[in-house]
């Protein structure tokens, strides 16, 4: 019997319909197919008005202080944000100013990221794995960037945006040897 894998996945996005959300269901599928998961989603759309108002953990209502405690408790953390203005939106930020300064020390984080223009890609590495670096978090090599063009409307379209998320599932899964799927042999 596998012990599923603790993931948790959080949408920076405060919109709905999000295709962030529609990126990080995709990087979740596609490494459910590789590893035994318990994955939960914690969606910024639908905190982002009593995180905004929350100036200390202290302050956080129950079930937002239940969201933290399961990012903080993640075997693989997804970190995934819309880029706003060059960078991360400001509610994602809070968040993670929330989450214990050693809470996700040595936790693997998987990196995504949505923006309107390839011309942003980067922010994966200029903006989200500095921050992640500072939580002494173990970022993986490789993250997801996906602009507007790589969808059909809010699905992942048919283009390169499907090979760069199952480029990152392939890199992340042996990481995770202990949790691999295990296929049935047809003889
Ligand atoms: C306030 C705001 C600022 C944005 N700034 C940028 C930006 O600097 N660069 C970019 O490529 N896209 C930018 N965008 C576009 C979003 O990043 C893009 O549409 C993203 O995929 C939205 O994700 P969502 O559908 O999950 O909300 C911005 C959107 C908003 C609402």
């Amino acid at each position: 019997m596998v012990t599923p894998l603790k993931v948790v996945a959080v949408n920076g996005s405060v919109h709905q319909p999000s295709r962030t959300r529609v990126l990080v269901e995709a990087l979740l599928g596609a490494l459910e197919e590789r590893l035994v998961l318990d994955t939960r989603v914690v969606d910024l759309s639908e905190i982002a008005r009593p995180l905004g108002g929350a100036l200390s953990r202290e302050e956080l209502p129950a079930e937002i202080e239940a969201q933290l405690a399961d990012i903080e408790s993640a075997d693989l953390l997804i970190a995934a944000a819309p880029v706003y203005r060059g960078s991360f939106p400001g509610h994602f930020k809070h968040l993670f100013d929330l989450v214990g300064m050693n809470a996700l020390v040595d936790t693997p984080v998987l990196l995504a990221a949505t923006g309107g223009s390839e011309r942003h890609a980067l922010v994966l590495e200029h903006q989200l794995r500095p921050l992640f670096g500072f939580l002494q978090a173990l970022t993986l090599p490789i993250g997801v960037y996906a602009s507007t063009a790589d969808f059909d409307g809010y699905q992942v379209g048919n283009g390169p945006l499907q090979e760069r998320i199952r480029l990152a599932a392939d890199r992340a899964a042996p990481l995770f040897a202990s949790h691999a799927r295990q296929l049935l042999r047809v003889a």
